[in-house]
């Protein structure tokens, strides 16, 4: 951990006075009041060790993040045949895109882009009796963290302006792939994405994918080592939308990002990492948290290839 502890305070240094060239998103509206100066990572090691630097404390939007804990939910009760539902190929188009859907007849590149997210809320809806209570208590159990919660004013903000998920969620029920009602599945959804959590959070929650040996407080096994390989997979490939071939080449870990600014990074057997910088690039990636983590990954020597 000393290690990693100066190499971050000096990357954070170094990177705090960067001009940041990216923009804070305005189309939904809750998240565009965000102060565009919060800046913070933390690291969690997989012997529970934690380091944290700038606004590693303060709750954030994890919007896309999220897609990590849903997918994970619907593949412990649905296994392969999940794969049915949603594929795992990168899109190379944009998160909220709707033009591959149309020659791929409502089947979602993978269950990182919103297509495929939808499609895994519907899945979830299929299975919960109260979904949104019971994946906020999935992610409580997987963090030991009951302050975990969902912003109902982002929630409803992102309901309220929503126009291209909904649009994707019709869609993709027109070829017969979501079984619900949309309203139901569309409101799991923007719940989902309004999860709020800290650096510290953010990177305890994912240690789920980085520690082979990972169970619960309450003493379950999250995913057999089987299933966090496939996603730690899935991560790498299509973590970040039409930016995942560029992250793997910088940066070299699978992760994932939202665009509250947030993102993760997944170092199998060793760590996690979660940076927070509100202002994205073009992808919708947050600017700076990509350039931490490829400065950090280079540092450090610790990309998985
Ligand atoms: O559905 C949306 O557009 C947002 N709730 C989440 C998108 C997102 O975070 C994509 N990330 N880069």
């Amino acid at each position: 951990m000393e290690n990693y502890k100066k190499i971050i305070e000096d990357i954070y240094l170094e990177i705090k006075n960067v001009e940041d060239i990216g923009k804070v998103p305005n189309y939904i509206p809750e998240l565009s009041k965000i102060n565009p100066d919060n800046f913070g990572i933390n690291i969690t090691t997989i012997d529970r060790q934690n380091f944290g630097i700038g606004d590693f404390n303060k709750k954030f939007s994890i919007q896309s993040v999220s897609k990590i804990f849903s997918l994970a939910l619907a593949y412990k009760f649905e296994g392969v045949n999940l794969w049915e539902r949603v594929d795992v190929e990168p899109s190379g188009n944009p998160f909220n895109s709707l033009l591959q859907l149309e020659a791929d007849k409502g089947k979602p590149r993978n269950p990182f882009i919103n297509a495929g997210a939808i499609v895994v809320c519907d899945v979830l809806v299929g299975h919960l009796k109260n979904p949104k209570e019971e994946f906020l208590d999935f992610c409580r159990e997987i963090s030991n963290n009951e302050s975990l919660n969902y912003s109902e004013k982002i929630a409803h903000s992102e309901k309220i302006s929503g126009f291209r998920n909904i649009a994707l969620c019709n869609f993709i029920k027109s070829f017969g792939n979501i079984k619900n009602d949309v309203d139901e599945v569309l409101d799991f959804y923007f719940h989902i994405c309004s999860l709020e959590m800290s650096c510290k959070e953010l990177s305890e929650i994912a240690l789920f994918l980085a520690d082979d040996n990972f169970t619960t407080h309450k003493g379950n096994k999250v995913l057999t080592m089987s299933k966090a390989k496939r996603m730690n997979a899935i991560l790498l490939t299509c973590g970040f939308y039409d930016e995942s071939g560029e992250f793997a080449f910088r940066v070299g870990l699978p992760g994932k990002s939202g665009v509250g600014g947030g993102i993760v990074a997944i170092h199998p057997d060793k760590y996690c990492i979660a940076v927070w910088s509100p202002k994205l690039n073009i992808k919708g990636n947050s600017f700076k948290g990509m350039l931490f983590l490829e400065k950090f990954t280079s540092k450090t020597a610790s990309s998985i290839f």
